[in-house]
Formats: C-alpha cells, structure tokens, sequence
C-alpha cells in the first residue's frame, strides 16, 4: 500500500517525507484554505512547491467548479503546473463527465467524495486513476468505511479494474492499518495517523532497557 499525505501544510509534508515513506500528497480547497493560501496564482504555486518537495509522487489537486466546461479547463491549468499533478474531480456527472475527458486527452485524475461502491464503480468507468471513499466521514455517520473499502476492492479484483482504491478521510492509525486488510492500494492520512504507526509502550520500554544496558559496555 502507498501512503500518501493529506494536507497542504509544507512543514508535515517536509516532515512525512523526510520518514522515507511518503508517495505523494492529497489537498482540497478546505485544507488550502485552511494554509491561509489565496487566490489561483497563490494556490497554483503552491501545488508546485509540493510537487518539488515530494519529487516523483502524485500530488492530488482539486478542481473547485462542478460544471464541466469550468472543471476541464481548470483540471488543465491543474495539470500544467508540473507532471506529477492528478485532477481531483467530485463525484457528480459532470465530474464523470470531465474524468473521461482527461482520460482521453493523456490527464490523471482522482475522483472525490466517493461514498458508495457504485460511485467508485462508474468513477473507475470513466477512468479514474483513483477513486477516493471518505472513511471517517462514513464512520462518522454511522456507517462502517473499511466495509466500504472491501466492497469496491472486491468488485476491482472481480472485474479486473484498474483504477486504485485511494482510502481518504481517515481519522486513526488503526483505519490505515485496516484500509491496508480491506485492499485499499494507497490511504492518504494526517501526519499524526501516520506517525502513530510507528508508536508501542513496549517499544519504548525495550528501547529505554537497552540504552540502559548499552552504557555497561560503554
Ligand atoms: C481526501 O483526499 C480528502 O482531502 C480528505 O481525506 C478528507 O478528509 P476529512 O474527512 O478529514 O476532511
């Protein structure tokens, strides 16, 4: 499974990518937003820091219109900015719509805001190269995400679908690790999820004896 960063913050984008693991890095207009960044040359901008600081990864880059003609011509200032950019398209029919248009004109997407198998299904039609479902917002909601993730993953192996199920929207260290069980090709997570992972007591208090032992033989 790839582990991609979702946010737009530079300094945990540094720092996941630091660890050695980082494949690439999801934002959408909230997390912008949320970076104080403002206005299409300021944004555009900083797609392409994060392109260079991930270097070689996909960057996810979100559209911010829901008609077609606007989500095309976005998607390929979008695309323009450097070739690791993937057009982050919602899950309307015009998003489907636009999908297929960049499938067929040589342009990446990740189709958002998926919470159902159907619509990672007719995401994957039009060509998608991610189809992302939004487990903490279905867990939030009463739903169970990671069954979500099993199901589409067990229709892309049945129907040989190409498209790569991108688990987003999580909230743990224990939904990436369950993403990874359910089939999930790449979970994009906050820093602290992914930092989580590398957390156990009985790590530290090994840890703690050794260097304690370490130092009679010093
Ligand atoms: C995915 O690409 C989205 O940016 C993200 O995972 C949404 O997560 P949230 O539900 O925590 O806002």
């Amino acid at each position: 499974m790839k582990y991609f960063i979702d946010t737009a913050n530079l300094d945990q984008i540094k720092e996941a990518h630091d660890l050695g693991i980082l494949d690439g890095v999801t934002t959408n207009p909230s997390l912008m937003a949320k970076e104080g960044i403002k206005g299409n040359e300021a944004v555009y901008k900083h797609y392409k820091t994060i392109c260079e600081i991930v270097d070689g990864g996909d960057v996810s880059a979100e559209v911010v219109y829901t008609d077609f003609k606007s989500i095309v011509e976005q998607g390929k200032q979008l695309a323009a900015i450097h070739k690791n950019i993937v057009v982050k398209v919602p899950m309307i029919p015009d998003g489907v719509k636009a999908i297929k248009w960049f499938t067929d004109n040589g342009i990446r997407t990740n189709c958002t805001l998926i919470f159902s198998a159907g619509q990672a299904m007719l995401a994957a039609k039009a060509g998608a190269a991610y189809v992302s479902p939004f487990i903490g917002r279905i867990d939030d909601s009463g739903w169970d995400g990671i069954e979500l993730i099993q199901q589409i993953a067990n229709i892309f192996a049945i129907q040989g679908i190409e498209s790569q199920i991108l688990a987003a929207s999580i909230r743990s260290s224990l939904h990436i690790i369950k993403c990874a069980e359910a089939g999930a090709n790449v979970c994009t997570c906050p820093l602290d999820s992914i930092m989580g992972l590398t957390k156990h007591p009985l790590t530290d208090i090994g840890l703690a004896k050794f260097m304690e032992d370490a130092k009679k033989f010093a």
